[in-house]
């Protein structure tokens, strides 16, 4: 097995940078808020629903409502006890469902143990489905029809494209096969026309899968999963992953020289973010790479914005389309 190494190994993977283009999709979410309320009289509103305490789904809620406040969307946040039923979020719902004034309706996941997440995902009206993840949106996307799309998997191809990588042709390897990233981001790039593998825990051999990709990208949870021997040299990966690592050692070993902040971080908070991927091989190997943070987390809220006021415009059958918009 020959890993390859670029020629000049200080030369280092060039950043696929999700903050300047997530703030792109923001700032155009913003004109087009404004263009439905001077024209149409409409405020998108978007209604976050969380369950529990899980103190990472509730950054991540507040991140959203902050994001909408910013953004002139109006919204609200919905936080019910860890001891809510099935029957009883069912019924959270389906008042949100019947609120007209509401555009998107997001239920924060994982929910507690003992609810059944489908049947509440099954219950939210598929036009106000801002994740995607209703079977209708899930059906309609496979079957290229307009829909909402999951915001993660959109806002990789968003990514991709304003970042000028070419799709068309491009041998994509995705590695997980969640419903939320990694099947929903296969069939957006196939709709792309790339070709497009999938890996998962009984692929074997993974490494001499990977190492076709053009385009990889990564959605497994376990950091440092991808290292320099699953990538070809010059290859575009992208990585979805967000793990907490809190051991000073694997800090210096993921971070080299630049370890310094993320060493603070973890003696601060006990822990700093890392992806999938193993920044200092990859880096190393690969042509761009998304950072962690600060790559493809950003755009999954810039996309939710954008599907909530899309969800509006549809809702009210207003049909303007944005110009600039290339997704
Ligand atoms: N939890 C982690 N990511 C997501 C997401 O995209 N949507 C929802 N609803 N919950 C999540």
């Amino acid at each position: 097995m020959v890993t390859q190494f670029k020629e000049n190994e200080s030369e280092r993977a060039r950043k696929l940078d999700g903050a300047r283009v997530a703030e792109e999709i923001k700032r155009e979410a913003a004109e087009d808020v404004a263009r439905l309320k001077s024209a149409y009289g409409v405020t998108p509103r978007l209604v976050v629903v969380r369950v529990g305490d899980d103190p990472a789904s509730a950054v991540y809620v507040r991140n959203k409502v902050r994001l909408c406040e910013e953004l002139g969307l109006g919204s609200e946040h919905v936080a019910l006890p860890a001891e809510t039923t099935t029957a009883e979020l069912l019924e959270v719902v389906e008042s949100l469902n019947r609120r007209d004034e509401v555009d998107g309706v997001l239920v924060q996941l994982p929910l507690p143990k003992g609810v059944d997440e489908s049947r509440i995902i099954e219950a939210i009206d598929p036009s106000k489905d801002v994740d995607g993840f209703h079977p209708i949106n899930v059906g309609r996307m496979m079957l290229r029809q307009p829909s909402l799309l999951p915001c993660t998997p959109a806002g990789i191809v968003e990514l991709l494209v304003r970042e000028g990588v070419e799709i068309a042709g491009a041998r994509v390897c995705v590695v997980g096969r969640s419903n939320i990233v990694g099947r929903p981001v296969a069939e957006l790039l196939l709709q792309r026309d790339a070709t497009v593998t999938i890996c998962h825990s009984r692929t074997r051999r993974i490494a001499e899968v990977t190492r076709e990709a053009d385009i990889l990208i990564v959605a497994v949870g376990r950091a440092s999963f991808i290292r320099a021997e699953h990538v070809r040299a010059g290859a575009t990966v992208v990585d979805v992953g967000m793990n907490k690592l809190t051991d000073e050692d694997e800090v210096r070993d993921f971070f080299g020289d630049e370890a310094g902040k993320r060493l603070k971080a973890v003696r601060e908070r006990g822990f700093t973010l890392v992806g999938d991927v193993h920044p200092l091989q990859v880096g190393a190997v690969a042509g761009r790479l998304t950072p962690v943070p600060g790559g493809v987390g950003l755009l999954t809220v810039a996309m939710l914005m954008r599907n909530t006021i899309q969800a509006a415009r549809l809702r009210r059958g207003i049909e303007e389309e944005r110009k600039k918009g290339k997704g």
